[in-house]
């Protein structure tokens, strides 16, 4: 076995999100405390502890802010307020300092591209053509062939009122700011500081590649055939916006963070908008987030992100699952020894890793007949509730939950996998403790080691610390020499843990050896 693309270490020093693994929290669908079948944020702080025994180091919030839910709450209508279904400004207060108090950082999801049709500002920008607020959103005489996502046609929409149209790279319901101008600037840096002062540890920012558009509004061969302006928008004005959110985040003292969602499935795309360390601290680069339970697909997939994020020195991030996207256990067909052995990959690899709620259950998205569909782009399943007791209606009360559960919910609950220590739920705290306790997982080089085809095979050293991992994508076992005495740190099915190294690798089984101290 060798080594190979040895590349710069990382200093421990570094500031605490690059250590971190971060849990996005999809507060509908997290826990409910007020009996309404939406989970809210007083149902959140009642289960801290389970984030907190996990082992996460933050957490990311999806909208909690005022909102008529057209897209499920990234649609505001108020981003200085929490929408009554979820709470109060005080039980944002109240979740801050409890998760503080358990060394869990937050971060709120910030949502700038766009507002709700119901926010005061687009209310008074359709009010008439010479309005104050007319230019904060984007209106033209005639639209162009740009499309919106979420199956919603065409980006422009009439208005009957002032006779002409306005953009929505989303829903309707979501028309487009203009940040060419220079109070919405003011206005949306406003919000940030209003939540800043609060005590947030940072932003996860929503579509940062769509602030900056054409200006020439041109129309474009994707769009005619059918894609969304959102999934290729690639405009440099959008850099701009974001140097000056990073101006103001990093004018606060503490290291707060931004990450962005920089939805475009091109890895070379999304270093661009790390800039020059003056705009994200960290992208969302979603390629592993479409890979089937591949070897080559994802081999390509991490490839890339050594080769082209790390000599721009942009520090990585990794996810597999989110509030977008089919579950990843539901993408490898369903199986839960992949989706252990891909927690083990995904939580090993250098770069910073999201979980979304529930993957540390092994759930798998719900069913969702045309009776349950909420969601106008089809993504319901993999946001349904948590399970957290055994019994129906798993530890939620009162009316029936906004979604159903996920398949399997009685076993799968929280409850019954801590009771469990050959649990998926064990697995993942074991995973996040080893990944504290080594400074090779946190911080240090990546190298991958020739192996198989089908196995998936890496070291990571920091200083004297290392230890390799071994992804076995195949049905069978296989043998896998790897020179020096090792034990198995973690194996993702439990078996052989804890012992030597065989040499052999299960089906579908991930390890991770450290050497054996003599
Ligand atoms: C990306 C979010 O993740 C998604 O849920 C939302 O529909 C769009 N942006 C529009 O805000």
């Amino acid at each position: 076995m060798q080594t190979s693309r040895p590349s710069r270490e990382l200093s421990p020093a570094a500031p605490w999100w690059r250590g971190a693994v971060v849990y996005q929290v999809y507060p509908r669908s997290f826990a409910d405390a007020n009996g309404d079948g939406v989970g809210d944020l007083a149902g959140l702080r009642a289960r801290l502890d389970h984030l907190a025994r996990l082992g996460v180091g933050a957490l990311w919030l999806s909208p909690i802010y005022r909102s008529p839910m057209a897209d499920a709450g990234y649609d505001i209508s108020d981003y200085c307020d929490v929408d009554p279904v979820f709470g109060s400004l005080a039980d944002i207060d109240g979740l801050l300092a409890e998760a503080h108090a358990r060394g869990l950082r937050v971060l709120l999801d910030f949502v700038p591209n766009h507002t709700s049709d119901q926010h005061p500002w687009f209310i008074e920008s359709r009010a008439s053509r010479d309005n104050p607020k007319r230019d904060w959103y984007i209106w033209r005489d005639e639209p162009n062939d740009w499309r919106a996502a979420l199956n919603a046609g065409s980006a422009w929409t009439w208005d009957e009122h002032t006779q002409q149209y306005y953009l929505h790279l989303f829903l309707p319901q979501q028309p487009d700011l203009n940040w060419r101008n220079p109070e919405v600037v003011e206005a949306m840096h406003s919000v940030l500081r209003f939540w800043l002062d609060r005590g947030v540890d940072g932003f996860r920012i929503d579509v940062a590649h769509c602030t900056g558009k054409d200006p020439s509004f041109a129309n474009h061969p994707r769009c005619l055939a059918g894609e969304p302006l959102a999934d290729f928008n690639d405009q440099p004005y959008s850099h701009e916006v974001l140097r000056g959110l990073r101006r103001l985040v990093d004018s606060y003292p503490g290291e707060r963070v931004l990450v962005g969602e920089v939805n475009i499935r091109s890895t070379a795309s999304v270093v661009q908008y790390y800039g020059a360390g003056d705009e994200l601290h960290m992208s969302f680069n979603f390629p592993p987030l479409d890979a089937p339970w591949d070897p080559v697909v994802l081999r390509t997939c991490i490839r890339e992100v050594e080769e082209q994020l790390m000599p721009a020195q942009a520090w990585p991030t990794w996810v597999l699952s989110n509030h977008d996207n089919e579950r990843h256990r539901t993408r490898y067909g369903g199986s839960l020894p992949r989706a252990r052995a891909a927690a083990v990959m995904l939580l090993t690899l250098r770069g910073t890793p999201f979980l979304y709620q529930g993957e540390e259950l092994g759930l798998e998205d719900a069913v969702i007949t045309p009776e349950t569909r909420v969601d106008p782009g089809g993504r319901d399943g993999c946001r349904a509730p948590l399970p957290w007791e055994p019994e129906f209606p798993h530890g939620w009360r009162g009316k029936p939950t906004w979604l159903p559960f996920p398949p399997g919910a009685a076993g799968l609950c929280a409850a019954a996998q801590w009771a469990d220590d050959q649990s998926t739920l064990h697995l993942y705290r074991r995973l996040l403790a080893l990944r504290r306790g080594s400074d090779a997982l946190r911080w240090g080089d990546w190298a991958e080691l020739d192996s198989s085809p089908t196995v998936l095979a890496y070291r990571r050293t920091h200083g004297a610390d290392e230890c390799v991992v071994l992804v076995n994508f195949a049905d069978h076992e296989q043998a896998v020499a790897v020179p020096g005495r090792w034990h198995v740190a973690l194996a993702s099915d439990g078996v052989g843990e804890a012992a030597g190294y065989t040499g052999r690798v299960a089906a579908e089984q991930a390890l991770v050896l450290e050497p054996v101290k003599e």
